[in-house]
């Protein structure tokens, strides 16, 4: 053989290598960190402990792919300061959610996160409850979507799981969807197929159109490996509280390899 036929099977293995990687990263689901209760614990003394960017950092070096923080205005747990900060020291994806208020908006293109989610939130919720009516409020989500994208921001809107929310949130012109799954997580127990239904039915959709797709609310240890199996293909979820309510017992790394478990990685 000549010296021309090595480099050429090198180069063919270096493209069938490449080819598997892309593969690999396209149907990876990553696991994205809230933080806002480490924010809630914090404020709850009105010290610095503990330290969220501290934590934050720490997720990422325990596994996670990425930190998740929703700051409302009133600021009872992630603070705008907490976002400016964050940003800047962090090394997975950043991803703000959060209901699209005027100061929501500047502060998002001033911080230039990889990726923001929009949230419809109303002040006095305790958390969020429900995805968009994007049918109802497609000008708005248009004209708010499109001022992210033009700043090179990934987009994300938190529906239910509806086919029709979904194709309106496509219409809108978001780049993904994040699927509500309280109602999931509150009728898995009873019932996991009937549980799951509908989430496997928006999440087609969602694939159909080309949006990627994410999840969050509720879900755990308990649940997440089930919605997992049957939509393997779900780009990202974004866990908090039963996350951080296990690393109570389990240790935050130990948590964070669990959860990681139930998606496959
Ligand atoms: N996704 C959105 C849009 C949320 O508002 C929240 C809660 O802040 C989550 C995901 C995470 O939910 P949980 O804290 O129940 O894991």
């Amino acid at each position: 053989m000549q010296n021309w036929d090595f480099f050429l099977i090198y180069v063919h293995y270096q493209t069938i290598i490449c080819i598997f990687a892309n593969i690999l990263i396209k149907t990876m689901t990553n696991l994205s960190v809230n933080v806002n209760k480490i924010a809630t614990l914090r404020n709850a003394r009105g010290g610095n402990i503990p330290n969220v960017l501290k934590v934050a950092l720490d997720c990422e070096s325990f596994g996670a792919d990425g930190i998740t923080v929703h700051p409302r205005p009133d600021e009872r747990h992630i603070r705008r300061s907490d976002v400016l900060d964050l940003r800047p020291v962090l090394k997975t994806e950043f991803n703000i959610e959060g209901n699209p208020t005027r100061d929501f908006i500047d502060l998002v293109l001033e911080v230039k996160p990889h990726q923001v989610t929009l949230v419809p939130d109303s002040l006095v919720q305790l958390t969020s409850n429900v995805g968009w009516d994007t049918k109802k409020n497609l000008k708005f989500l248009t004209e708010v979507l499109d001022k992210f994208n033009h700043a090179g921001i990934r987009t994300s809107v938190f529906v239910d799981a509806n086919p029709e929310m979904v194709e309106y949130a496509s219409k809108a012109g978001t780049d993904r969807v994040e699927l509500y799954t309280g109602p999931y997580a509150k009728d898995y127990p009873i019932n996991k197929e009937k549980a799951i239904a509908p989430f496997i039915e928006a999440a087609r959709e969602a694939r159909k159109l080309g949006l990627g797709l994410n999840a969050g609310h509720d879900l755990s240890l308990a649940n997440l490996t089930y919605f997992h199996e049957n939509i393997p293909w779900i780009d990202e979820v974004s866990i908090g509280h039963s996350l951080i309510c296990d690393a109570l017992y389990l240790g935050l790394e130990q948590t964070i390899h669990e959860y990681k478990k139930c998606i496959g990685r």
